[in-house]
């Protein structure tokens, strides 16, 4: 493992980008050589320690993301989901590796435009980059398998007002790996993915329900409801410097691997995470 990535953030002027900013200023393991904001941004050519309310960095906000990376060892996108492409464009170009952590994007990017792209270079889908909830991902596949399919399975997640997507990218990976418990393909785990409705619940089908309200951080609980028991397995975020933590912890690990897909159960899955 590098023992110091060098990194660009890019969306550095959102809530992410700024956390992100303050927490490797305490973290040894990551340098913020480049900060990126949109062309036109009222961040460009401020200084990113400032932006972030810290102390100057000497990095000046660019919207410039090539220049970016030619400077760093990995890429950290907290941007926007119409960004998304572009941003992967770009690293592919300059070879460095990337991990996304914009959620929101799964329409306009395929499936086969992501392999394609870590065909190239080590990429990291991060819906959520909490520690714990990597944790959560594995301990949902682990009892979507080992409980019998009576056990109807609800995701229940609540977040801020402002948040855009809905069902969160987490509450969709939950889905997946509720799915791949019970040895169903992704698309299928989502295919059968309701929002309430009428009739009696059919089995199988994975069902959401969404708050939205405050300033809450990020709550997910995934219900396995059979007769007569409960099962319930939940988390939840109480300051946003904990996504911070773990997406620069994930991109430190990311900067050493070779080409190809990743997830943040490839970072729980090394023992010294969670010592
Ligand atoms: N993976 C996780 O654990 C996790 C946790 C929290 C949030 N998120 C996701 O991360 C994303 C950002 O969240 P947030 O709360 O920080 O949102 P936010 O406050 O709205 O910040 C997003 C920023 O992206 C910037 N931006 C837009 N287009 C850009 C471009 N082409 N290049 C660079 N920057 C661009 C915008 O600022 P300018 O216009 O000034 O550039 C905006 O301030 C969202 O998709 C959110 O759902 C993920």
């Amino acid at each position: 493992m590098v023992t110091q990535a060098r990194a660009v953030i890019v969306g550095v002027s959102g809530r992410m980008g700024r956390a992100l900013v303050r927490v490797a200023s305490e973290l040894p393991a990551v340098r913020i050589t480049a900060a990126v904001a949109r062309a036109g941004s009222a961040s460009v050519g401020r200084d990113a320690g400032v932006l972030a309310g810290i102390e100057p960095l000497g990095v000046e906000v660019t919207s410039d993301l090539p220049a970016a990376l030619a400077v760093a060892d990995v890429a950290i996108d907290f941007s926007q989901p119409h960004a998304t492409r572009a941003n992967i464009a770009a690293c592919r170009a300059a070879h460095t590796p990337l991990l996304i952590g914009t959620t929101g994007f799964a329409a306009e990017l395929t499936e086969s435009e992501l392999d394609a792209a870590a065909g190239d270079i080590p990429l990291l889908l991060a819906p959520n980059t909490s520690l714990g909830v990597a944790l959560l991902i594995e301990l949902v596949r682990r009892a979507a398998r080992s409980l019998p399919p009576e056990f109807d399975v609800e995701i229940i997640e609540a977040h801020h007002r402002t948040k855009q997507d809905a069902p969160s990218g987490t509450a969709l990976a939950l889905a997946r790996a509720a799915g791949e418990g019970r040895g169903l393909e992704a698309q299928q785990a989502l295919s059968g993915a309701c929002a309430g409705g009428n009739g009696p619940r059919r089995q199988g089908e994975i069902g959401f329900a969404v708050v939205r309200g405050g300033d809450i951080v990020g709550e997910h609980t995934v219900l396995f409801a059979g007769s007569g028991e409960e099962l319930r397995l939940s988390h939840r975020a109480g300051d946003r410097a904990l996504f911070a933590r773990g997406a620069l912890t994930a991109a430190r690990w990311l900067a050493g691997q070779p080409a190809g897909r990743y997830g943040m159960g490839d970072i729980v899955h090394e023992d010294q995470y969670l010592g």
